[in-house]
């Protein structure tokens, strides 16, 4: 995905953009740009890297203006050049376009266009979309009529934005299957792909819909539909502060992000749980509905889809509910059977990944009913899906996802106890015993967090390995995969999760001497089986590194590294299991020079398949 932001405004533009960029990195970082008018001439600027390259050729060659829109990319179509960055132009460089998403259709289009003349300099999708208005300009149409006679003949996803030399102090928007927001502040109007972009600037914004498109000028922001329709804006105030979304006193988003869980998890509490013992107030599902429903499929993708396996076994464990998971990629190919007691679950930080999203479409196209674990509300799986029950993770920027994940893992959690309760499954001592565990989590969460120097350490070792291996069992197999993800996302360190009794079936054949095996084997029923675990590695000549339960002197002394938890449920134990397991490859990326919040090759939300 790409980040888009657009200013019209009395501030000077040049740094409004920067300054909205910033705050959308996150979403790509491989090049960027901006696009200025100042009165009627159009300025680019474009730069290879981070937004820090671009702000660099500004030292050098600032813009003037009071319009202007800018990029951050992350490429799909054409490499990371100067060339393919955008703002992309037309032949006679008046009409500047940015874009994030896909124009399926580009090949179709790029030909009929070249063949009419128009010379291309890009390997992008995006450049079709300045020389198709230009085309229709030149064909007597007005930019109004042009804009629209574009968005008709572009397959695909996308945001946009426009400005031209035609029309000065106006910004063209679009948008279709990619997010993109209308915001304002005093006498000034703003657009972006994503709120942290227009805070502090903006206290109130738009979410526009699919299919919908119009412009911003000085006098305020005009949206239609594609029939020309008028749209009435629906703003809606903007809670977000700066400090929600900057590092704050933290080196890196994704450390602020690790150390918010206790808290994310208290403000969660406060939601979740009453008298009653668990409610979920913005479910629309009904308990009658609830207590019928017989089995859920869940699909997601990545961190979301390992919290989502560790959701199954609570829905079978506490609300006696037959469950599957299946990446989105996957199971929207699948066909899957679905009888009428069926739920789809999708499960999504963004709630803009493209094949979650393609999930629950599929889902949708076959008569299934749908609920969505969401952090972002105003996404298009919000809307998209009969039902959501919201994370309240609060926003996460950091690439690799985390308090994300556990919120996931929690809100599935309670999810489960509530349809466990409303079928009368949960005896009350059981539903206290649980209750305690859980709300005694955060001073956990605290106490792990303060062993990061030890976890600091064993980063020091793991540095300079090739090769990770993970081994989890029950409810730590999808910990497991997620310490591997981490580890391999953000320090480039080949991981991989395996569940424990798969080890001797083939994994075992990557342990020699000095490669590191993490043995997640906190008290419980299979403790003992992650011992042997543990013998067959530590007899290959593996390095044990064990996440174990405070205490746990057997495995302590046969770990060559250990970190300890404190005792809790071993079905609530992921939940303390992720912090080791995310502090662990946040210093070992450190500890390699890596780029923590903006990782290679990597985006917050893959919102193309
Ligand atoms: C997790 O650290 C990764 N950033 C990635 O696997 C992510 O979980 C996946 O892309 C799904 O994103 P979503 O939760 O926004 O749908």
């Amino acid at each position: 995905m790409c980040g888009i932001v657009g200013y019209i405004g009395p501030k000077s533009v040049e740094s409004v953009l920067i300054n909205g960029l910033k705050k959308l990195e996150y979403r790509g970082y491989d090049s960027a740009g901006m696009a200025v008018l100042d009165g009627a001439e159009l300025s680019t600027r474009k730069a290879l890297g981070k937004i820090a390259e671009l702000e660099k050729q500004l030292k050098g060659q600032p813009v003037d203006g009071t319009t202007g829109i800018a990029h951050t990319r992350w490429a799909t179509h054409g490499e990371p050049s100067t060339i393919n960055a955008h703002p992309h132009l037309n032949n006679e460089r008046n009409i500047a376009v940015v874009h994030n998403g896909i124009f399926e259709n580009y090949a179709k289009l790029k030909a009929e266009l070249m063949d009419d003349g128009y010379v291309f300099v890009s390997e992008t999708d995006t450049e079709v979309a300045p020389h198709l208005l230009e085309k229709y300009i030149d064909e007597g149409f007005s930019l109004d009529e042009a804009f629209v006679r574009m968005l008709k003949r572009l397959e695909g996803q996308y945001a946009i934005a426009c400005i031209s030399e035609k029309m000065e102090k106006k910004i063209y928007f679009a948008r279709k299957g990619s997010p993109l927001i209308l915001a304002r502040g005093n006498n000034e109007y703003l657009l972006a792909s994503d709120i942290p972009a227009v805070i502090p600037i903006a206290h109130e914004a738009i979410y526009l819909e699919d299919e919908q498109w119009g412009y911003i000028t000085e006098q305020g922001v005009s949206i239609f539909n594609l029939a020309g329709a008028v749209v009435e804006p629906q703003w809606q105030s903007v809670s977000l502060k700066e400090e929600d979304v900057d590092k704050g006193d933290f080196e890196y988003l994704m450390l602020k992000e690790i150390y918010e869980q206790p808290d994310v998890f208290e403000r969660i509490f406060k939601e979740r749980i009453d008298d009653s013992f668990i409610h979920f107030p913005e479910l629309k599902f009904g308990k009658e509905y609830l207590a019928r429903v017989g089995r859920m499929l869940i699909q997601a993708c990545g961190t979301s889809l390992n919290a989502g396996m560790i959701g199954r076994m609570y829905l079978e464990q506490y609300a006696h509910i037959s469950a599957e998971t299946d990446y989105s990629s996957e199971w929207r190919y699948r066909n899957p059977l679905a009888s009428g007691d069926s739920l789809v679950v999708g499960i999504s930080q963004s709630g803009e990944t493209a094949d979650t999203l393609a999930g629950v479409r599929e889902a949708k196209a076959k008569f299934m009913r749908v609920l969505s674990f969401l952090n972002n509300i105003n996404s298009t799986m919000a809307r998209e899906s009969d039902a959501m029950i919201h994370l309240m993770a609060g926003p996460e920027i950091g690439v690799a996802s985390t308090k994300a994940f556990t919120a996931q893992v929690l809100n599935l959690l309670f999810f489960s106890l509530y349809v466990g309760s409303i079928k009368w499954l949960l005896p009350a001592e059981e539903r206290r015993e649980v209750l305690k565990e859980i709300l005694a989590l955060p001073e956990k969460m605290r106490k792990i967090l303060k062993s990061h120097e030890q976890i600091k350490q064993i980063a020091e070792y793991l540095k300079d390995k090739n090769d990770t291996i993970f081994l989890g069992r029950t409810y730590n197999y999808p910990s497991a995969l997620e310490g591997a993800l981490k580890l391999k996302e953000i320090s480039y360190i080949h991981a991989s999760g395996y569940a424990g009794g798969e080890f001797k079936h083939g994994p075992l054949a990557l342990v020699s001497d000095n490669v590191p095996v993490v043995i997640i084997a906190p008290q419980g029923e299979i403790r003992t089986k992650m011992i042997s675990n543990l013998k067959e590695a530590q007899s290959r000549k593996g390095t044990i590194i064990s996440i174990i339960t405070e205490g746990d002197e057997e495995i302590k002394k046969e770990s060559d590294y250990f970190v300890e938890i404190p005792p809790c449920l071993e079905s609530i134990s992921p939940l303390l299991v992720a912090i080791p397991l995310q502090l662990l490859a946040y210093y070992t990326a450190i500890a390699r020079g890596c780029d923590v919040d903006r990782p290679r090759n990597l985006a917050k939300s893959v919102t193309v398949e």
